[in-house]
């Protein structure tokens, strides 16, 4: 495995590779490794002939100085990770690296997809996924990249993002790995105390309320407040929002609407999870 810090040196890297290999996979992330990262790699050794991935926190995705500042960093645990997953290049750049003049003045505009839930809530966050990404596409030029439905705006608009900004990548979508419990795998909740670990998992409880709901014929709006309330059952958890969206446009379900996803996301003290399922329906009449 190599370990590369520059864009240069990846550059050199990759065309090395592309000379003996016909295809490059390519798993963006922020490091703090876990299963949940780790499934997404074994889809892309599965598929891809070479597996990069990139560590690296970005500024400008987090609209919270102090996330930013405790995010969880652990390079050489993650380069051990790495190593045992069958990797073959991580990208590792400094924030001078990526960003050489500061603060970058040219970011891409998510549109709409920027300021929905997610966006709602973290203003500015997705401007900063969609540049860096941007900048990760740009720089690897992959033939596949991806990304867990986790975060599941993020995949909706990193693949519009593929798409509008013609980057030729094929992004792959993976499913969410869980504890036991129900709670989806997050590099945040290693910062959770013993009792909002124990509370978390209320998450996953009010998507799979609400899905029993939806497929039972309770109507979206009544699904959402019961997915609130199903959170709001946790003292410890503070809702940012609970919804029932069309899966593909991310808009409130229309009549039309069979595949629907229900997006929640809370805080537990300051640590703020989210998570999400999908759920399919007979559409309404008309
Ligand atoms: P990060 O949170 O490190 O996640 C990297 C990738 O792992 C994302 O595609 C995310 O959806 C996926 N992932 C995280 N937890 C998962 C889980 N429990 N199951 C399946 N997949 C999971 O997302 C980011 O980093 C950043 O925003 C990034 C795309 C790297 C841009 O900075």
């Amino acid at each position: 495995m190599e370990l590369v810090t520059t864009i240069d040196d990846l550059r050199e890297v990759l065309r090395e590779h592309r000379r003996v290999a016909s295809s490059i996979g390519l798993v963006p992330t922020m490091g703090a490794l876990h299963a949940g990262h780790r499934s997404l790699i074994d889809r892309a050794r599965a598929i891809d002939d070479v597996v990069a991935v990139s560590i690296f926190v970005n500024p400008w995705q987090f609209n919270d100085a102090s996330d930013f500042a405790l995010y969880p960093r652990s390079l050489d645990a993650d380069l051990a990770v790495a190593d045992t997953s069958g990797v073959d290049i991580v990208f590792a750049p400094t924030v001078a690296e990526m960003y050489p003049a500061s603060e970058p003045l040219v970011r891409v505009d998510p549109g709409v997809l920027g300021s929905r839930l997610e966006g709602a809530s973290r203003p500015g966050h997705f401007v900063g996924v969609a540049t860096v990404v941007a900048k990760l596409f740009a720089i690897f030029e992959a033939d596949r990249a991806y990304f867990g439905e986790k975060d599941y705006e993020q995949l909706a608009l990193v693949r519009r993002l593929a798409l509008d900004l013609s980057f030729g990548v094929e992004v792959v979508a993976c499913p969410t790995v869980r504890e036991v419990d129900g709670l989806a795998l997050s590099s945040r909740n290693a910062r959770l105390s013993v009792e909002q670990r124990a509370a978390a998992p209320v998450l996953y409880r009010s998507l799979v309320a609400g899905r029993d709901l939806l497929e039972s014929g309770v109507a979206v709006t009544a699904v959402n407040t019961e997915m609130r309330a199903v959170i709001s059952g946790e003292p410890s958890a503070v809702v940012a929002y609970a919804a029932g969206r069309d899966a593909v446009t991310l808009e409130e379900p229309s009549a039309a609407s069979s595949l629907l996803r229900l997006l929640v996301a809370a805080t537990f003290g300051e640590i703020r999870l989210i998570d999400n399922l999908g759920v399919e329906i007979q559409p309404g009449p008309g």
